[in-house]
């Protein structure tokens, strides 16, 4: 008879995913631009994530997100992450707004290989897709950057722009809670010039980039904010008025797909004919140099991102192999001996 297999699979706790690289925005950066490369060559199989926002698309409080991805080439790692948001979380200060869980699946035997917390490799992918993003789409000699959201994904939109552009030498943060700004001027000081704004146009005034990351259902920057030239990252889905898209010489984005099917400023620009789809393009076709980004210092350049499921699959496939290579986190089983008819 043959003996049965114990489904054992690694668990791993933020502090696992940290000590296994977590905070290593290099290495982040360096993925994140490989799985936009991937994105644009067929390497990969994503279908478009499904999303439950309550109350409603429009004054979403709670989200849950399933994001299901094979990578291929040499990543070959089919994984899932389920992402979840909570504003309760925000207002009450105990929890992070987003709190995900990753899921790496073993293909051949149909089970999962590593389930680990993904609430960091979210903020870090996030970040590092905004700093690709910078790299290609931002004028060289950009210095100054208008960072408006000051939260978790704001920490790492600074590193991984701060990282991604030379000239940087400025971040001029604006944040509805001030506290976040000091924190991250504290933090980052070191590296950088770090300015708390006392206001969004006093953030803003100056900047060769803006990246906003804020929890606002609002908009709330407005067209004569953006100067010519400027590169602008969307990183929450709804902070720019509809003029900043519309005056935009080039809209890029991460996946279209995301824009056409889900409720946000840009997606309703797109049902009512403003936002034509043929006038976008994707941030991994720009990498690729099958489409156009920045033409001219003049533009005014602007990245949606709605986040890829890859973007984690092919950070947290890093992760787990780190992890396992050096004994990290915990090893758990679906059984120990299944009541399930085998063979
Ligand atoms: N595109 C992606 O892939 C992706 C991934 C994860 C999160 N996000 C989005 O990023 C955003 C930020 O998430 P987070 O985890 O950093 O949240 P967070 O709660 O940690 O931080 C949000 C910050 O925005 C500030 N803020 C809210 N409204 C503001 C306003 N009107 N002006 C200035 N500051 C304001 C808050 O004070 C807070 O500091 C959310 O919209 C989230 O959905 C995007």
């Amino acid at each position: 008879m043959v003996k049965q297999t114990r489904p054992e699979f690694l668990f791993l706790q933020q502090e696992d995913v940290i000590e296994a690289g977590g905070l290593d925005m290099g290495m982040v950066l360096e993925r994140t631009e490989k799985t936009f490369r991937m994105f644009g060559s067929d390497e990969l199989i994503q279908p478009v994530k499904p999303m439950i926002m309550l109350p409603d698309a429009y004054n979403r409080r709670y989200l849950m997100v399933a994001m299901p991805v094979m990578m291929k080439g040499d990543v070959n790692q089919a994984g899932i992450k389920w992402a979840a948001e909570s504003k309760d979380n925000a207002e009450r200060g105990d929890l992070p707004y987003g709190i995900d869980v990753i899921l790496l699946h073993d293909v051949e035997r149909a089970i999962p290989l590593a389930i680990m917390d993904g609430s960091l490799i979210t903020a870090m992918r996030t970040g590092a897709a905004a700093g690709v993003a910078a790299k290609y789409l931002a004028r060289e000699d950009s210095e100054v950057v208008g960072l408006v959201g000051a939260g978790v994904i704001g920490r790492t939109a600074l590193e991984a722009i701060g990282l991604s552009v030379p000239n940087v030498k400025e971040f001029r943060i604006f944040d509805l809670n001030p506290e976040k700004s000091r924190r991250l001027q504290k933090d980052f000081s070191d590296r950088w010039n770090i300015v708390i704004a006392d206001s969004l146009e006093s953030a803003l005034s100056e900047a060769d980039i803006i990246s906003t990351q804020t929890t606002t259902t609002s908009p709330f920057i407005k067209a004569e904010w953006v100067r010519k030239g400027t590169f602008f990252a969307q990183v929450g889905a709804n902070e720019a008025e509809p003029e900043v898209h519309l005056q935009a010489d080039h809209v890029v984005v991460d996946e279209i797909e995301m824009v056409k099917r889900y409720e946000s400023v840009p997606h309703r620009l797109m049902v009512e004919g403003k936002l034509l789809e043929e006038n976008m393009a994707h941030l991994s076709d720009v990498l690729l140099g099958k489409a156009a980004g920045r033409t001219a210092d003049s533009d005014r350049v602007v990245f949606l991102s709605h986040g890829m499921g890859s973007l984690d699959i092919n950070v947290a496939s890093a992760i787990y192999e780190n992890a396992r290579d050096r004994g990290l986190g915990q090893t758990l089983a679906l059984w120990d001996k299944t009541v399930l008819e085998l063979g």
